[in-house]
Formats: structure tokens, C-alpha cells, sequence
């Protein structure tokens, strides 16, 4: 709601400091719940472990940014391992929130708050330290996230083994829909501990956000509240999707890669409407060299037109003469400006590694998917995009672990030709409707920010 007079004046001194964890899939979703936040008035800060082009510019549209990376800590941030990575993480914030909080204060923008990324829940402790509130978000689904506590609280016993496994509030799930941590201990067992380490603390956080929303989970959300006090403040999608009030702020994130957006964006409008599928795996996954040509061989075989993004890291194995074979039916670019992509009347679906960014994007868009799950919690979305929600088609992986060029193309076909295609739709425009409500001034998500920022004006006065 609109602040007045002197509640503006309280609410532009009540400062929130907001701390992503340094890689695109979190930092995009802090970034625009501190925009929400600072819609409604308040003075956010959001602290960068990284120091790319664009934390040079100090402040993103209505937020600051300010960087506290470290160079001595982080000179070799690729090669390192991850539990020192980790270890990094918490020695910068120790050092550096201190002195960060410091400045503020003698400056006359005291910190009141401190929201962080759940999975440095050691984060809560430093600011507690500093006498701050502190906000977790969690930037995966309640789902997946419901998986992980049951972990944390010994009720899930890993590695899961068994086919199917039995978790309160959520469908039968079998070994594939887990999130990949649960069954494969060996090859991510820190990644596991991280995970149910994001509820260690919970308990003594102020405030526990979400980057879900009350309808798309409604009963893992009824379940969890039993327990601790959720708040769902998402789809954190950029308010001019949601908003037509809001005409300038059309950029995503922070971007850590250069997005080819004006060729994407030219490429699009030259397409007939829902033409075009888009394909990404985000920006960790990583794809071996025959999948890929299965990928290329599925999308040459469904003969619709294309937009693949393949990032730099992965063009080596690129199969060079799909380009020639298909240059009239498709584009391939290193990144592109994905929010716009999905709202561009040309795409007609997205085939995606469904990571929780690139799922609720779809959804809040209204963009029917083919799920090709990688790793980690993606397993889990698939089987909600496709069982549950029912807004797209998961494809099928063989014994040797691909997912064919004839699977793919009969699942393209599914979501963009067939008899199921409208279903899909049909349900895909129900949850884009549902998302932007909730969102919406008033909405369930939007009323959750509001009371926080209620609550921290209260306190500062
Ligand atoms: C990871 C995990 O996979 C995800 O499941 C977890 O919940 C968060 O961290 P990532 O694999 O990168 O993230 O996927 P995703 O969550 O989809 O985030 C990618 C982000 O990059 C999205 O916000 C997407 O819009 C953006 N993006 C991707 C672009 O802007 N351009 C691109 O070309 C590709």
C-alpha cells in the first residue's frame, strides 16, 4: 500500500540489507525481492560476493548494491573445492558485515535487517550478533524443500534406494522425482548437507520467505506451517510482468553472463505466434557431448523453429553442423534476456532443466514446458510441472542415461501439436492468472511483503 507523509520518511530510513549467494539461479530471486521490498519504500542494500561488470554500477534501479567481495579469499574462486568455497562465503560476511553495518549506521542509514539466502543460515547468527533481525528466503520450492527437512530431521533416511518413497503432503514420489542429493551421496555429499543445514536454525529465524506462492503449494504449505511460520513472497518475477503500472523495470537480474538480446529479440519477431520452442538448462548445468546431439537431432526432427541457449562453457561441444543443417529453423545464442524470451508471443514452449527460477518463469508466463531435469532439486519440479500442475510433458531417460532425439522430438510434439497440447495450455494460462495474482497488490504473496515492511517500519520507530 502507498505510504504517506511520515511513514514515507520512516519507511525510507528503515534500511534492509539483502545477501544472494553468488550465482544466477539466487541471485535473480533476491534481487527482485529487494526491489519488492524497496517498491514499498524502504532503503535496500544488496551485498555481492562478485565483482562482474555490473556491481560496478552501485545500484540496480531501486536498489544499492555493494560489493564485499574479497580478492585474498576468492582469487581462485573456480578452482576451489566446495567446502571451502563455503567456508569463504561465511569468512567474508564475518569480516565483512561488521564493518558494513558499521558505515551505515554512521552514515544515518542504520541496518535493521538482514535477509539471506537459506543456504547460509550461518548468516542468521552473524546478524543476530549484530544485533539485526533476520529474514531467510528460500530460493527452491516448499516441495523440495519439504524433502530436505525430512532429511534434516532424520524422518528421510539416505541414500533413498528403494523406488518409491513416502513424504507427507506430496504425491507419491519415486527415485527419479527426489532431488538428485538424496540418491547420490557420493558424488554431492556437501551439496546434501547444505540442504537440510538450511533448516538448522529456523526456528530462531524472524521471518522464513518463500519464493513460492499460497495456491501452487497449498497442501506441502499447510503441512510446513504446522511447524514454522512460511511466508511465500513469490513468483519473484520483475513487476512490469505483473504490474501495468510499472514501465521501467524490464530488467531481470543482476546478470552474471552478457545476454545476445538484440538478435533473440529481432529473431522472435520475425516468428509466427507460439512457434517456438526455447531451450535452456540454466546456468550451471552441464550437458554431455552425445546428449547434446540428441538435442539437436529432437529439435531438427520436430521441425519447429528454435531458440537454444548454449553457454560459452558448453559450446565446444556443440555439433557445429546442426547450425548449417538448421539455420533457417533456428538461433543459438550464449544467453539471452530470459524473462522477455518467455513473454514473446513466438514462443510456444519451453523445453528446460526445470531449475526453480526457470519454473516458475514458465508458469508465471504461462509458458507449457517439456521438462529435461539435470540435478539437484530439478527432478522434484519436473514431476510437479508435469503430474501436478500438468503445464507441461517430463521426458523419458533410456538405460544409458540419454534422453533420445526421437524422445525429445515426440515430447515437443506433445505440448505443441497434439490433442494434449490444449489441456496443457489450458492449465498453463490457469497458473500464469494465479501467479500474477498473487503478486498483485493485495495478493497473498504481496500482503506477506507488506506486513514485513509493516513490521520493520514499527520497529524503527
Ligand atoms: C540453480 C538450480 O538449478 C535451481 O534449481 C535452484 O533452485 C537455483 O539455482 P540454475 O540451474 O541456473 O539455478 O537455474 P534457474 O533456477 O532456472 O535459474 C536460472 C536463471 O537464469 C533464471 O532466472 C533465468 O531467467 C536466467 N537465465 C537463464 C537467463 O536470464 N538467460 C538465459 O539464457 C538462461
Amino acid at each position: 500500500k502507498e505510504l504517506m507523509g511520515s511513514e514515507q520518511r520512516v519507511a525510507a530510513e528503515t534500511h534492509v540489507l539483502t545477501l544472494p549467494l553468488p550465482f544466477q539461479g539466487h541471485i535473480n530471486p533476491m534481487l527482485q525481492f529487494s526491489k519488492r521490498l524497496a517498491s514499498k519504500g524502504l532503503k535496500v542494500t544488496l551485498l555481492s560476493f562478485t565483482d562482474k561488470e555490473w556491481t560496478k554500477a552501485a545500484e540496480h534501479g531501486s536498489v544499492n548494491v555493494q560489493i564485499i567481495f574479497d580478492d585474498t579469499l576468492f582469487a581462485e574462486i573456480t578452482d576451489q573445492e566446495d567446502t571451502v568455497y563455503i567456508n569463504n562465503l561465511y569468512a567474508t560476511v564475518k569480516r565483512r558485515l561488521p564493518e558494513v553495518v558499521a558505515k551505515h549506521g554512521e552514515c544515518g542509514y542504520p541496518i535493521s535487517c538482514l535477509v539471506y539466502d537459506s543456504l547460509m543460515p550461518w548468516a542468521l547468527d552473524i546478524a543476530t550478533e549484530l544485533g539485526l533481525l533476520g529474514a531467510t528466503l528460500f530460493t527452491q520450492s516448499l516441495a523440495v524443500s519439504n524433502i530436505y527437512y525430512e532429511v534434516h530431521q532424520g524422518k528421510l533416511k539416505v541414500p533413498v534406494e528403494k523406488t518409491a518413497a513416502a513424504v507427507e503432503g506430496m504425491p507419491p514420489l519415486e527415485i527419479h522425482d527426489l532431488p538428485t542429493f538424496l540418491s547420490d551421496l557420493e558424488s554431492y555429499p556437501l551439496l546434501l548437507k547444505l540442504s537440510a543445514g538450511q533448516f538448522s536454525n529456523i526456528g530462531e529465524a524472524d521471518w522464513v520467505f518463500f519464493n513460492t506462492f499460497n495456491s501452487l503449494e497449498d497442501e506441502v504449505l499447510n503441512l510446513m506451517a504446522r511447524q514454522c511460520a512460511i511466508k511465500p513472497v513469490g513468483p519473484t518475477i520483475p513487476s512490469m510482468y505483473t504490474d501495468k503500472r510499472v514501465k521501467d523495470d524490464k530488467d531481470y537480474g543482476l546478470s552474471l553472463f552478457k545476454p545476445d538480446e538484440e538478435s533473440c529479440m529481432k529473431w522472435l519477431d520475425s516468428r509466427e505466434p507460439c512457434s517456438v520452442v526455447y531451450v535452456s538448462f540454466g546456468s550451471l548445468s552441464i550437458l554431455g557431448e552425445r546428449q547434446m546431439e540428441e538435442i539437436a537431432c529432437g529439435l531438427k526432427m520436430s521441425c519447429h523453429y528454435f531458440l537454444w541457449v548454449v553457454r560459452e562453457t558448453e559450446k565446444e561441444k556443440f555439433p557445429s553442423r546442426f547450425l548449417d543443417e538448421t539455420s533457417e529453423k533456428g538461433l543459438v545464442v550464449t544467453w539471452c534476456p530470459q524473462l522477455e524470451v518467455l513473454a514473446h508471443k513466438s514462443v510456444g514452449c519451453f523445453m528446460t532443466h526445470c531449475g526453480w527460477n526457470s519454473t516458475l518463469e514458465a508458469l508465471s508466463m504461462g509458458v507449457p514446458m517439456v521438462a529435461m531435469p539435470q540435478w539437484a532439486d530439478q527432478t522434484t519440479n519436473a514431476k510437479f510441472v508435469a503430474d501436478v500442475w500438468r503445464v507441461g510433458v517430463r521426458v523419458k531417460v533410456d538405460e544409458e542415461g540419454i534422453v533420445t532425439g526421437k524422445e525429445i522430438e515426440l515430447r515437443i510434439r506433445e505440448v505443441m501439436e497434439e490433442e494434449t497440447a490444449i489441456e496443457i495450455r489450458k492449465n498453463s494460462e490457469k497458473w500464469e492468472k494465479l501467479a500474477k495474482e498473487a503478486v498483485d497488490e493485495d495478493g497473498s504473496s504481496d500482503k506477506n511483503i507488506q506486513e514485513f515492511v509493516a513490521k520493520l517500519i514499527c520497529n524503527s520507530t
